[in-house]
């Protein structure tokens, strides 16, 4: 359900579940995480590429997954942390390629990538408190960071749909071009083909200190896992699962 692959310095991993708008699975986790964790320490890995399907990046986490953990709460040691410790702690340039639907881990995860491209249909949603639930990935610091705090208020908090248009002029998204998956192949091996020390000390020094990013994100984490066994969150997940009318 991830697809992996290695071409020219440039690993893509294209998630691969269409007929569940690609909603993300503990085992689409891992083999994400694996892949950049694994990458940072591989000279033959120059860039990654994360991208979807037509007229879906991702819909989010599973939320049948999520249900799993409401009576838990503890999300530590889960694959959607593991992947988010990842991605936060990257080292290689990242690319996003995003056709369609963004929703959820699927808006939160650009906030990591370097550079992205989104087709002039992409949509970017976090329904976070409409589910009974809060910010998670970083979001709470790096959406006010990326785009000033009134429109990540929007965003996060009011579950505002933000269209390509927006999301690029919010700083989310780098160009709005029409075939997404060429124009992010093309940059990953631009990216690919420059020096890559001075490339990863760049990187780094625009990045900055993460420590308190890497805090941020167990916070959320564990208010979050907190939030999954509430009763707002449970009547939404269930409202959903069962399709009816939320609200
Ligand atoms: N988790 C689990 N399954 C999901 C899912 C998710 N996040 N998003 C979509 N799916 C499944 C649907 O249950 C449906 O499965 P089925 O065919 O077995 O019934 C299938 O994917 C297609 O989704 P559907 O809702 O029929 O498509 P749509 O085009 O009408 O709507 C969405 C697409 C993405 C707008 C809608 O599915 C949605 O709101 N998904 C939830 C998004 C979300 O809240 N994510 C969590 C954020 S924290």
């Amino acid at each position: 359900m991830i697809q992996k692959s290695l071409e020219g310095g440039v690993s893509i991993l294209r998630m691969d579940r269409a007929d569940k708008k690609n909603a993300l699975t503990g085992d689409m986790y891992t083999v994400m995480a694996e892949a950049l964790e694994t990458g940072n320490t591989d000279d033959a890995v120059r860039c990654h590429v994360i991208c979807g399907q037509p007229g879906v990046f991702t819909a989010g986490n599973d939320i049948a997954d999520f249900l799993k953990y409401a009576g838990g709460g503890d999300l530590s040691n889960t694959p959607v942390l593991r992947f988010l410790r990842a991605i936060a702690r990257n080292e290689k340039p990242l690319v996003a390629a995003v056709d369609g639907l963004a929703i959820g881990v699927g808006t939160t995860l650009l906030m990591h990538c370097d550079m992205v491209f989104a087709s002039p249909s992409a949509i970017f949603k976090t329904p976070f408190v409409d589910l009974g639930l809060v910010p998670e990935a970083g979001s709470s610091v790096l959406g006010p960071q990326i785009m000033g705090h009134a429109r990540a208020f929007e965003l996060l908090c009011l579950g505002e749909t933000f269209d390509a248009e927006r999301a690029e002029q919010a700083g989310l998204v780098n160009w709005v071009v029409e075939d997404v998956d060429a124009a992010a192949m093309e940059c990953a091996r631009a990216i690919a083909a420059k020096p890559p020390q001075a490339m990863a000390i760049s990187r780094r020094l625009l990045r900055g200190d993460r420590t308190a990013l890497n805090d941020t994100i167990e916070e959320e984490a564990r208010i979050f896992g907190e939030r999954l066994s509430s009763p707002e969150t449970i009547a939404a997940f269930q409202a959903f699962m069962s399709k009816k009318p939320k609200g």
